[in-house]
Order: structure tokens, then C-alpha cells, then sequence
């Protein structure tokens, strides 16, 4: 356990902030999203997502952004998956959104498509905007996606503009674009990811066609007061990937179209940036530098930079730990929304310490199986922070000491089972 540290003052963590639409965040805490597998095997929201996000929410936080929810149950990221494709499910919705917002905390729904980055066995086909195939080892896992033909394109983004507008009428607060982390938007952005010649790739400007269709279309669905945010890699830390300038003129051409927040990550499930894993180009992993831990934050130089261009309020998550860094990041003026995320799932709590300036008296910690191959990718260390939020869920205490080996070979028998159902249940 961590003492915690003395009061940090002044409190720029609790200061309110107004969105460009005019919508208020209580503070500028956020909590970022994280997939939390609590849907059924057809994928409906559960009573157990009602459970957690009021707890969650009674911390005090400002900001709760839900995990990834799908656009399309053709596409799962995952097993339980919760996906919105039309009102079917509005009373447990309109009972999720309460959770939150009945005590004073926005709640954003995270709005994905997994293209290729989808775990063999659980979709059928899974398309990306290339056929390309993943890293040799990580093949054994994923399977190569066929190249999206245009109508499947103009058909997903029509989609995340339907489920936007479901997540209006259900009394969320808002809604997030995930198009960070390899997904789907992220797919497209990327040069190695999307190799196409039409008017979807070939150059930055294709390239970010189609984030910014999708955009255009929630935006169409939801009307002008209704925040829209995404959440963008500023680099995909991979060969041939999106890298920072191509990612900042992305920004900036979504800030010129009206989006009201940028959260700013990085990384994808082949490179793990996004929980402090660069991996190298053999995949190879190593930590994160001295200078970054001392900062906390992975990504505040990227952060620093694209504030000198972009007034759009910006969001940072990934290694934000102590209120110190926290304020002290605010105060440097490089964002206005500080996001935490594994904090979150170990310390539901934190955020009341976090807003009186003191520490969680939790410690995120690097989880580790052992096995070098499961080490390097991110999976595993979603996987167990899964699992802990889960037992929030049920309304039990988390296990901030819970094994690595134990809780991933847990979740590899829960995921192939949660494929196999899910499968059964669509046949
Ligand atoms: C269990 C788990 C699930 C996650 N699911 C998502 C997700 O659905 N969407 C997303 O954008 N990021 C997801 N992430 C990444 C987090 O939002 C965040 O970017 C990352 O954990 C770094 O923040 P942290 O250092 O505060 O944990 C997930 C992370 C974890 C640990």
C-alpha cells in the first residue's frame, strides 16, 4: 500500500469544464473506457452494467465513458459484448445511462467496430479496410480479414450513426468514436492497416475519409448539442503505421468538423502503447522510459504539441496515477480531461481521493502470466482487469492481488466457452 501523498492545491482536477455545445463535465476526471464483457452471449446489456457504472459513478467522477459497445453484431470484439443496433434494449439502456447521470456524471457510450481485430472463432468473416494479415505470431489468434467492399463501408458508418442516436434516446450524455487502438477506424487510418487505391486510402486525406463519414453521420443522427468525442492514437507505435503528424492533422480536421473532445491514446493490441508497452519491430516489448514515468502520462508530449493547433478540449489517458500528476498536467495547459482506466477497475473509489488531491491507496501494477508471448500482447492485462471489474459488477470487493497465470487461464476457458455460445446462439 502507498501513503497517501499530502494534498496537492490548487484542485484544477475539480474545476467544472464546459464543452464547445455547452454541456458541463462536473470535473475533469474522466473514467476511459474499458470493455467490460458484461453483455449476454446475444449480446443485450445486463442488469450488471446498471450495478457497476452507479458505483462508479457515485466516486464523484465527472466523466464515465462505458467500454467499447458495437455497432454491428456481425463484429464482435469479444464475447458479451454489448451491441446497439436499434431500440430493442432501451429500458435496460435508459436504466444504464440513469446510473450515472441520476448522480450527477456523464456517461458516454464508446461506440466501436472491431474490423480485423476480432479473436478467431467468434464472427464468421471479419473485414478490415485491406486483407492484411496480422504479425506471424499473433496468427495463430486473428485471422486475416477480407478487404471491405464500399457497400459494407457506407453500411458501418450509417451504422454508428444509428446506434448514436439510440444512445440519445436511451439519456446518455453523450457518445465516443473509439478510433483508437487498431480497431475498425483505426484500420482505416492506418497506412499499413489500409492499403487501399479508391477514395478510402492511398493518401492521408482517403485515409480519414472514412472517420470522418462516420462523424458526419452520428452527427447527422444526434443533432448539434448532443457531444460527440473520439478517442485517436497519436501514434500506432507499429511499422508502417499512423504516426504522430498524420494523426495530428486527423485531429485537427475532426476538431474543424465539430467534435467536442479528443481523447488522446496510442498503440494497438499488436504494439500495446495504450497501457505503457512499446512494443518493437520483432514485437519485442519494453517499458516505458524513466522520463515518461516521471511524468506519468504516456502521451502528454504529443498532448503539448497539438494544443498549439487544436482548441478542441483534449482528454489524455494512459498512466495518470497520482493527483500530483494529475493537476500538474492540467496546469501545464496541455489538456483539459485527465483519463484513468485500471486505476478504475482495481479502486472504484479513487476518484473521491483523486478530487480531494490525495493518492488511491491502490497501485496499478504491470500483470504478468509468465508466458513471454501472452506477456507482450495487451490482452493479458485486459483480461485481468476485466475480471476486476466484473466482481465490482456483482457488487464484490476486487482483488488487487489476484494471480496473472490463474485469471488468464480463467479468461482464455470464459472467452473460447463465450465464443462457442455465442456462435451456437447466431447459428
Ligand atoms: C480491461 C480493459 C479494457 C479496455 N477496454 C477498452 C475499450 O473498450 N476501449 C478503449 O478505448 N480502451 C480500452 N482500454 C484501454 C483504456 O481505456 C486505457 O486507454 C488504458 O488502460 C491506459 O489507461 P490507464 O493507464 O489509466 O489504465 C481497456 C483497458 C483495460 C485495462
Amino acid at each position: 500500500m502507498k501513503p497517501p501523498h499530502a494534498a496537492h492545491s490548487p484542485q484544477t482536477l475539480t474545476r467544472p469544464l464546459t464543452l464547445p455545445n455547452g454541456s458541463v463535465l462536473r470535473n475533469r476526471l474522466a473514467k476511459s473506457a474499458m470493455s467490460e464483457a458484461l453483455g449476454t452471449y446475444d449480446n443485450h446489456a445486463t442488469p450488471r452494467l446498471v450495478t457497476l457504472y452507479r458505483r462508479w459513478a457515485a466516486s464523484g467522477i465527472g466523466l464515465l465513458v462505458t467500454g467499447n459497445v458495437m455497432v454491428d453484431r456481425r463484429a464482435l470484439g469479444e464475447p458479451g459484448n454489448v451491441v446497439i443496433e436499434d431500440d430493442t434494449d432501451l429500458p435496460l439502456l435508459r436504466q444504464w445511462a440513469r446510473a450515472a447521470t441520476d448522480q450527477g456524471a456523464a456517461i458516454w457510450v464508446q461506440l466501436n467496430h472491431p474490423g480485423k481485430q476480432s479473436p478467431k472463432g467468434l464472427n464468421r468473416r471479419n473485414l478490415s479496410p485491406s486483407a492484411v494479415p496480422f504479425r506471424p505470431d499473433l496468427q495463430a489468434f486473428f485471422d486475416t480479414p477480407h478487404e471491405a467492399t464500399e457497400a459494407e463501408i457506407l453500411d458501418i458508418v450509417q451504422r454508428f450513426g444509428r446506434s448514436a442516436a439510440v444512445c440519445k434516446q436511451a439519456g446518455f450524455s453523450g457518445v465516443q468514436i473509439h478510433g483508437a487502438h487498431g480497431y475498425l477506424v483505426s484500420q482505416f487510418l492506418s497506412p499499413h492497416h489500409n492499403q487501399r487505391t479508391d477514395g478510402w486510402g492511398g493518401s492521408p486525406e482517403k485515409r480519414r475519409r472514412f472517420v470522418l463519414a462516420v462523424y458526419a453521420e452520428i452527427r447527422r443522427q444526434v443533432g448539434p448539442d448532443f457531444p460527440v468525442g473520439i478517442k485517436l492514437n497519436s501514434a500506432d507505435f507499429q511499422r508502417g503505421g499512423m504516426d504522430e503528424a498524420e494523426s495530428a492533422d486527423t485531429m485537427r480536421a475532426l476538431a474543424e468538423a465539430g467534435i467536442d473532445l479528443i481523447e488522446v491514446s496510442g498503440g494497438t493490441y499488436e504494439a500495446p502503447a495504450m497501457t505503457g508497452v512499446k512494443a518493437d519491430k520483432s514485437g519485442a516489448s519494453a517499458t516505458p522510459k524513466a522520463s515518461t514515468v516521471a511524468r506519468e502520462a504516456y502521451f502528454l508530449t504529443f498532448a503539448e504539441q497539438l494544443r498549439q493547433t487544436v482548441k478542441v478540449p483534449l482528454m489524455v489517458t494512459g498512466g495518470f496515477r497520482t493527483a500530483a500528476g494529475m493537476n500538474a498536467a492540467l496546469d501545464s495547459g496541455a489538456l483539459d480531461v485527465v483519463g484513468i482506466a485500471r486505476l478504475m477497475a482495481i479502486d472504484p473509489d479513487a476518484p473521491a481521493a483523486l478530487l480531494r488531491g490525495q493518492n488511491s491507496p491502490q497501485e496499478v501494477a504491470r500483470i504478468r502470466t509468465g508466458i513471454p508471448l501472452v506477456d507482450r500482447a495487451a490482452m493479458m492485462e485486459v483480461m485481468w482487469y476485466t475480471r476486476q471489474l466484473q466482481r465490482i459488477a456483482a457488487g464484490r470487493p476486487t482483488r488487487p492481488r489476484e494471480s496473472g497465470l490463474w485469471a488468464f487461464l480463467a479468461a482464455v476457458v470464459h472467452s473460447g466457452w463465450g465464443s462457442f455460445r455465442t456462435r451456437r446462439l447466431r447459428a
